[in-house]
């Protein structure tokens, strides 16, 4: 499912989106696409205008019921929209959304606070999606002197391959991030990645698994060595606060 205003071609109205016939379908095509009977987990992604929520919300309750579908999810909408469709959900006798995946990472955190304040208040799982910023954290990249929003790229790396790497990912705020996350890992022996990923895990006001959008196996395998680390409280805030320079102003793009 995508949003109908994205510029993916020009699909008629019930070829995209989020209204009844289309998610129908579309539910139908990757079930037999799969060879399976059910999903675990089926995500609704981005908030589409042009369908009212509650049609939505209606026919992935009936995807529940059916069982088709054992819980549902929210992809990258705003923490009112998530609000609104709890509402509705609960005014209706609906299933409810059980998990979310917004971006979220060490360099990325407070811009989302109303939405993580949102799942936190209504026991909502979060699945961080870039969790690693696209790999910025894990210092792959080298800093180009003097431009602290630009990166000089391995070859092959995501930065290489993609114009929008640097506007998306590369901040100053980043650069401050990503120092207090190497001292961590030097401190646990550990790597980049894995103390970021493991960053994401300890937050306990909601339940928090980062999806891992390793490109390798060998990356996937450093990776999952974020399972056995465990961070200090301290080792905790500081990465916390390393966007915040003395006077508590947050290091962000444009500065
Ligand atoms: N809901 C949404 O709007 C949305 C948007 C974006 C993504 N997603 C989902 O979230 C998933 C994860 O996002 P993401 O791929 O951006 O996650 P990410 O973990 O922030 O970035 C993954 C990239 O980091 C690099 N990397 C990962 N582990 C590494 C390691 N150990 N050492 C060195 N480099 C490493 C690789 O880049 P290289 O290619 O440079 O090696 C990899 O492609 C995606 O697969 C997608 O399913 C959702």
């Amino acid at each position: 499912m995508y949003f109908p205003f994205d510029g993916w071609g020009e699909p008629g109205s019930n070829d995209s989106g989020l209204g009844r016939k289309h998610v129908r379908e579309q539910i139908e095509g990757t079930l037999e696409r799969l060879g399976t009977d059910y999903l675990d987990l089926y995500y609704i992604h981005r908030w589409d205008e042009a369908t009212p929520v509650e049609e939505t919300l209606a026919t992935l309750h009936d995807l529940v019921r059916e069982g088709k579908v054992n819980y549902i999810g929210a992809s990258t909408i705003a923490a009112w929209q998530l609000t609104k469709a709890l509402w509705k959900a609960d005014a209706n006798g609906w299933q409810a959304f059980d998990v979310t995946q917004p971006l979220f990472h060490a360099g990325y955190h407070d811009d989302v606070r109303d939405y993580l304040d949102v799942c936190a208040d209504q026991d909502l799982a979060v699945r961080p999606y870039s969790p690693l910023a696209g790999g910025f954290l894990t210092g792959k990249y080298e800093r180009v002197e003097g431009d602290p929003y630009t990166v000089e790229a391995p070859d092959g790396s995501r930065a290489a391959l993609s114009d929008r790497f640097d506007d998306f990912y590369v901040s100053a705020r980043g650069w401050e991030v990503l120092d207090e996350i190497r001292a961590v890992a030097d401190e646990l022996d550990a790597t980049n990645a894995q103390v970021a990923l493991r960053w994401l895990v300890e937050h306990d006001e909601f339940t928090c698994v980062p999806i891992v959008g390793a490109r390798t196996v060998d990356q996937l395998d450093e990776n999952v060595g974020a399972v056995d680390l465990s961070l200090s409280d301290d080792q905790f805030d500081r990465i916390l606060d390393a966007r915040y320079d003395e006077d508590g102003t947050r290091w962000g793009h444009g500065e």
